[in-house]
């Protein structure tokens, strides 16, 4: 591998989020949250994904109002600048760079077959650009650039981390050795949050209904509303069952991640109580987790020209580990030095 290679040599972690709506709560529990304790042994890159959020058209004013809350809230969750590597995508161009040639060593075939792909491009279908079909590539390439060993996130990212692993596998077998092959990470809890409307169907922060998922900076009232409202069945149950009750399973599933208590813990709290009972003690468990993220959030989020000053020293970090990865890529390849 390369000569240059950086001085910590832990492990690498890294994950990211795209800028494109409110983040969740599934967003918080199925990926920050797990991100938080990793830097005691590994060496952790958290992005914001702005080059990705563009496959889907956002006005520009929102999205940079979007990148600085995101940001701040990556802050607020607590992810420590000193101690984690922050920092946006569009701020490394080697993303880019890396991302085409891995284009070259991904089929059409596998592209077409992305589950994400086929449901956004439902969605979009005005705007099926190439961008959302080649989206998976530049995920490919946003881990591949830093040698990153694991990718903690959310149930949903798994297909795409398997077509990381095949391009990867793919070019070090035509190449030699250039790529560290990475594993997916998923929390045992919270790894899928479902709607609260949709249960049969994930919490998305770029969601139409304002009444399916709870957004990390919703207000204590509105939280307690729309877990009030939140759908689940008529047997009055508190048992998990995700095939039969979606609604409650989910419930359970959010304040198991939020409290720590045991699936079983909480049908022995909360069973014969009514729902009512047990959708306010969700409630209260969700509004007590974010409330200290929401305190911090207002207390930073002011300041923009702290939160540049994260990145820049993110960005620099990261492009020099970038830079060594395109030199071991090119050198591969058979490309002039330059
Ligand atoms: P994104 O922005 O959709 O989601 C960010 C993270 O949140 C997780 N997540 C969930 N977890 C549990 N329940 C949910 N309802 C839920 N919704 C979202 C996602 O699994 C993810 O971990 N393509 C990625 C971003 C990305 C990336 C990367 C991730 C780009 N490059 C490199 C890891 C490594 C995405 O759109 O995630």
């Amino acid at each position: 591998m390369s000569s240059d290679a950086p001085a910590d040599k832990r492990p690498v972690v890294l994950s990211g989020i795209q800028p494109s709506g409110r983040l969740t709560i599934g967003n918080y529990l199925g990926a920050i949250r797990n991100w938080l304790p990793l830097n005691a042994d590994y060496d952790t890159h958290y992005m914001l994904v702005d080059l990705h959020a563009i496959s889907v058209r956002q006005d520009p004013a929102e999205r940079l109002e979007r990148c600085y809350e995101f940001i701040a809230l990556y802050l607020a969750c607590g992810l420590d600048p000193d101690k984690n590597v922050l920092f946006v995508q569009s701020h490394v161009p080697a993303h880019s760079q890396l991302a085409w040639v891995l284009n070259c060593y991904t089929q059409y075939g596998e592209l077409s077959r992305m589950t994400q792909f086929k449901d956004k491009a439902a969605k979009h279908a005005d705007n099926v650009n190439a961008g959302l079909f080649c989206y998976p590539v530049l995920m490919a390439a946003d881990i591949l650039l830093y040698d990153a060993r694991k990718v903690p996130v959310g149930d949903d990212q798994r297909q795409h981390l398997e077509l990381t692993r095949t391009i990867a596998q793919r070019f070090n077998r035509s190449h030699g050795e250039t790529f560290v092959v990475p594993e997916t990470m998923t929390p045992p809890i919270g790894a899928r949050i479902m709607g609260l409307q949709t249960p049969e169907a994930k919490m998305s922060k770029s969601e139409d209904a304002e009444t399916n998922a709870v957004y990390l900076l919703d207000e204590p009232k509105r939280i307690e509303r729309k877990i009030k409202r939140a759908v689940t069945d008529m047997d009055g149950a508190i048992r998990f069952d995700q095939e039969n009750k979606p609604g409650v399973s989910n419930l359970m599933s959010i304040l198991a991640a939020c409290t720590g208590d045991s699936f079983e813990t909480i049908e022995r709290d909360y069973d014969g109580g009514g729902y009512g009972n047990f959708k306010k003690a969700v409630a209260d468990a969700v509004i007590a987790t974010l409330e200290p993220v929401q305190q911090r959030y207002a207390e930073i989020r002011g300041d923009e020209a702290a939160l540049r000053e994260v990145l820049r020293d993110g960005a620099a970090k990261a492009n020099a580990r970038a830079a060594a990865t395109i030199e071991r890529v090119h050198h591969a390849l058979g490309f002039i030095p330059a």
